[in-house]
């Protein structure tokens, strides 16, 4: 088989002759029941994942499996609308494909979006909330295995993995839009399953604020490879235990469409500017 470097560089090729442009510069990835966002947009040139040689195709409900190319601002923006998670079965080297390839594709920054269970204090069904860190409860790491040094380091740093730097503009993008932002550390499981009551307080007593079955190995190969690192939850729903009623995957689609408008308002003003 050939190598990850290879396939990355093959899918970057086609990126690049499919959109029509050699280079972007920031990726963003559309999590669950935001992949509408790109439709808002306007001159957005669609390429589904289907004519991206290495592209995982998304079967969870609002993932689509779409790459739109975007200006915005000074920024040629890749919107991946639609991910594939490890609970359907993929390894994290495959989950992390259409990230490195982005990378690979000249963005330099990566903006990772993803639905999630809320846990911290305050952190409220359809809140937007800023990743301030993570903990990778799922013990899977993306960089398992040999590692390429053309993609990055054996051993990278995972200090500050969440730039400080974007989260201070994603923060006043905030306020220009007029949308609360909070903050927090998200904990990765595997799911499919929610996570039990029991399971909610140990996340808590360990320090995180919202609980998610993504983001983490696309962030960290992001960081792998050198790439700046910003990552915003909505909070679909209280997390196991805490609002007295039992987690639906419909009430986590619908909390996440009430959002959208939210959602648009506070990429609008952050995306241009990155
Ligand atoms: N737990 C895990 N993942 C989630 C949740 C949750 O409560 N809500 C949305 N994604």
């Amino acid at each position: 088989m050939t190598g990850l470097y290879e396939r990355l560089t093959e899918a970057a090729g086609a990126l690049a002759r499919l959109t029509g442009f050699e280079r972007h510069d920031v990726v963003v990835v559309l999590g669950s029941g935001l992949g509408g966002y790109p439709a808002s947009l306007e001159d957005a040139a669609a390429v589904p994942y289907t004519d991206l040689p290495g592209f995982p195709i998304p079967q969870a409900a609002g993932h689509a499996g779409t790459a739109y190319s975007v200006r915005m601002g000074g920024n040629r923006v890749l919107l991946l609308s639609g991910r594939v998670h490890d609970y359907e079965g993929y390894p994290a080297d495959v989950i992390t494909f259409p990230v490195r390839t982005a990378i690979l594709a000249g963005c330099r920054t990566v903006v990772l979006t993803n639905a999630a269970g809320g846990c911290g204090e305050g952190i409220e069904p359809g809140d937007l909330v800023l990743i301030t860190d993570h903990i990778n409860l799922a013990g899977v790491s993306p960089l398992r295995g040999d590692n390429d040094e053309r993609l990055g380091p054996r051993f990278p740093d995972m200090t500050d993995l969440y730039t400080p730097a974007l989260r201070d503009k994603a923060r006043a993008a905030a306020a220009e839009a007029g949308v609360t932002l909070g903050e927090g550390v998200y904990m990765w499981w595997h799911g499919p399953m929610f996570e039990t009551p029991a399971e909610i307080r140990m996340a808590m007593i360990l320090g995180a604020s919202l609980v998610g079955m993504s983001t983490v190995p696309e962030a960290v190969a992001a960081r792998h490879m050198g790439a700046d690192v910003l990552a915003v939850s909505l909070c679909t729903n209280r997390a196991a235990g805490l609002s007295g009623r039992r987690i639906t995957s419909e009430e986590v689609i619908e909390a996440a469409a009430q959002a959208a408008g939210r959602f648009r308002a506070f990429f609008d003003a952050l995306l241009p500017g990155l």
